[in-house]
């Protein structure tokens, strides 16, 4: 591996994370990310295989939590197939970000997806539960103590599953996401998708530091491309 990448650069900021930065900048991003997701982010074979088995066996409406919702692009993304197959879920996606939920409650959502400014250790305080935990692109934001904490309070709050989706650091991935920013950069104008992706890279973990932080209850599984999914059933 590149030295640049032996290493997670968290000593690196996305630029989205600055309170101060461009809101229309920001707004841009959470909307170019739906684009970036859909191609990347392998959700929709995640809920296929993980998630749908159990809407089509349970009576009752199953609840879903998405932690870091950014823009809410997987939250809707996830209601939009479940209603496709004519299923129900109730969606509640969450993040500590102020902006990042006034930006997914000035949309129109479907009624049965909320987002809300809270975090997993308030919901965990309320002793909330929901079938499914989720998120996606999340992991790299944490440091290793942050990252353990939101482990165990996710154990708390998931019944069935914790499905936790995110980029490998790997020099494959970074190189590739760097090439297709010089070439794609001019069509998601007045954003920070490529900065903020490299950089997220560069602040990815490995398969195997997430198994050294994740006790043996979660096992980590590798998607196509440089992708890591983090799984916890209890
Ligand atoms: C890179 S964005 C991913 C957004 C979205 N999940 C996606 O894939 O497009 C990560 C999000 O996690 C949020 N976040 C960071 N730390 C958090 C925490 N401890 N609890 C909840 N959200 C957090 C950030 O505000 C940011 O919106």
């Amino acid at each position: 591996m590149p030295y640049c990448l032996k290493e997670r650069a968290t000593y690196l900021r996305e630029l989205a994370d600055d309170p101060d930065c461009d809101r229309t900048t920001l707004y841009n991003t959470y909307i170019q990310f739906k684009t970036l997701n859909l191609i990347s982010s392998r959700w929709q074979s995640i809920y296929e295989v993980y998630i749908r088995p159990w809407l089509q066996i349970e009576e009752r409406t199953l609840t879903l939590l998405d932690v870091g919702c950014g823009g809410g692009d997987i939250a809707l993304a996830i209601a939009e197939w479940v209603a496709q197959d004519n299923l129900s879920l109730k969606i509640t996606a969450i993040d500590t970000d102020i902006r990042a939920i006034n930006f997914t409650n000035s949309q129109s959502n479907p009624h049965h997806v909320e987002f809300l400014n809270v975090s997993t250790s308030q919901l965990v305080a309320q002793n909330r539960s929901f079938d499914f935990v989720i998120s996606n692109h999340f992991l790299h934001h944490l440091n290793s103590n942050e990252l353990k904490d939101i482990l165990i309070e996710s154990e708390h709050l998931a019944t069935k599953m914790v499905l936790f989706n995110d980029i490998e650091r790997s020099a494959l991935l970074y190189y590739y996401y760097a090439a297709l920013g010089l070439v794609l950069e001019p069509f998601f104008p007045q954003s920070f998708i490529w900065v903020d992706g490299c950089r997220s890279i560069r602040r990815g973990y490995t398969r195997s530091e997430l198994l050294t932080i994740a006790n043996d209850h979660w096992q980590v599984k590798r998607l196509f491309f440089s992708r890591l999914l983090l799984i916890y059933t209890p």
